[in-house]
């Protein structure tokens, strides 16, 4: 019997949600060691985290609303310009927090990495239930799936 490659998911919504849960698991990594007092473990989970975090949005600013905003015509006051002003608060808690950790700023984490956490989780979730589906209708009906979720799969 031949083996073929099968595809590692069947949509964005698969690839980058599952993005969402891996990077939901260094972030958690991060604030269980910073807990337990191990700052040096949770400054090197915090920038895995980021890093992830830089590469997941640079993979939907560059690759995945520029192919939302070309299909729908929607770029200013739509949804991609919407979570394009969320990934900026997202990056400005991230440098905060980062700053911290590198003792350049003083002050307790908890308060900035509660908010990082929060609207990390408001913002996937809109992502996952409408734009992630949005998306992969779009590109179903005009067959450039397959070759969006390449593109997307080889940049993260
Ligand atoms: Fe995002
Ligand atoms: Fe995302």
């Amino acid at each position: 019997m031949t083996e073929h490659a099968i595809p590692a998911a069947a949509s964005v919504t698969d690839v980058l949600g599952l993005d969402h849960r891996r990077l939901d698991a260094v972030l958690s990594a991060a604030k269980q060691a910073l807990h337990a007092g191990d700052v040096a473990r949770g400054a090197e989970r915090f920038a895995a985290f980021r890093a992830g975090l830089e590469r997941h949005i640079a993979v939907e600013e560059e690759i995945l609303f520029p192919a939302f905003e070309a299909a729908t015509g929607m770029a200013q006051g739509g949804p991609t310009h919407v979570m394009r002003l969320e990934h900026r608060e997202l990056r400005a808690l991230m440098a905060e927090i980062g700053s911290a950790l590198e003792g350049a700023l003083d002050g307790p984490l908890t308060t900035p990495l509660a908010a990082l956490t929060a609207r990390i989780y408001a913002h996937n979730g809109k992502e996952e239930r409408i734009l992630y589906p949005a998306i992969d209708q779009i590109a179903r009906g005009d067959d450039t799936l397959d070759a969006l979720l390449e593109k997307v799969t080889s940049a993260l």
